[in-house]
């Protein structure tokens, strides 16, 4: 007498689980780069509008971020943005100095004190001498280690307004909005410093720059003075 052959399932549970966690895994599969999610500037039909960025709710007030003020957070004045004057010069023949000027405020946007000439010293000695050197003769460490050497802010003319206009301009002469433009997007080889210093210390450190200014600038000998001490 053969006994009967005890039935197996078709499938163990074992294999049935293992199965159904491969699935439910490949059916949740996403990366991080490829999030559900709405893109700045995208359009997005889900809205009546069609836009993906959704505006403030009415009434909403903007708290330590609101930056209306040109003078102070572009030194621009209004409408003036150097790309516009750029546009305007086509041809690029060399701009009289005063119309290469005019778009950038050449004061500042609050009253300088002694304090704030000192805040600017300790911020331009923390960020700027390392290239400009302690006076702005543009001789700091990383230049005598071989870096590009920065104009003397004393006695050379600026290279960023001379490439915008063709103006030949002593940085002496260039307007404080010109310098906080200068700060808060870099120019040529020098990066952007709006990310390390606020713009009430970009106002400071040009204050700073116009008295290490009045003290070397004036003297061309002076000025070359500061050059060997770093
Ligand atoms: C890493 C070095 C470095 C640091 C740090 C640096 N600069 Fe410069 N800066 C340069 C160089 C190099 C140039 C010239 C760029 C060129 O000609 O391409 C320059 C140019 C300038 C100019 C003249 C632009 C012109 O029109 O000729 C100003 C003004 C200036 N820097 C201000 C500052 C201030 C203020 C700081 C500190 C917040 C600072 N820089 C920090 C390297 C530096």
């Amino acid at each position: 007498m053969t006994r009967a052959k005890p039935k197996q399932p078709l499938f163990s549970a074992p294999s049935v689980v293992v199965a159904l966690t491969a699935l439910f895994a490949v059916g949740c599969y996403q990366t991080m780069a490829e999030q559900p999610k709405i893109k700045m500037h995208t359009v997005f039909s889900f809205f009546e509008d069609g836009r993906g960025n959704r505006p403030p709710v009415e009434g909403t007030v903007a708290r330590g971020m609101l930056q209306e003020n040109d003078h102070m957070f572009t030194g621009l004045k209004e409408g003036g943005t150097v790309a516009a004057w750029k546009n305007q010069n086509p041809a690029k023949e060399a701009m009289p100095a005063e119309v290469a000027k005019a778009p950038y405020f050449a004061t500042f946007p609050f009253p300088v004190d002694e304090e704030l000439i000192k805040r600017g010293q300790e911020r331009f000695n923390i960020y700027c001498a390392v290239c400009h050197g302690r006076t702005g003769a543009g001789n700091g460490m990383i230049v005598q280690r071989g870096f590009l050497p920065p104009p003397s802010f004393h006695v050379d003319n600026s290279r960023g307004l001379k490439y915008l206009t063709g103006a030949g301009i002593p940085l002496l002469e260039a307007p404080e909005g010109y310098y906080f433009q200068v700060i808060t997007h870099g120019f040529g080889a020098m990066a952007s410093y709006s990310a390390q210093v606020n713009p009430r210390d970009r106002w400071a450190i040009i204050a700073y720059i116009r008295s290490l200014q009045e003290a070397f600038g004036k003297s061309p000998a002076r000025a070359d003075a500061g050059k060997e001490k770093p």
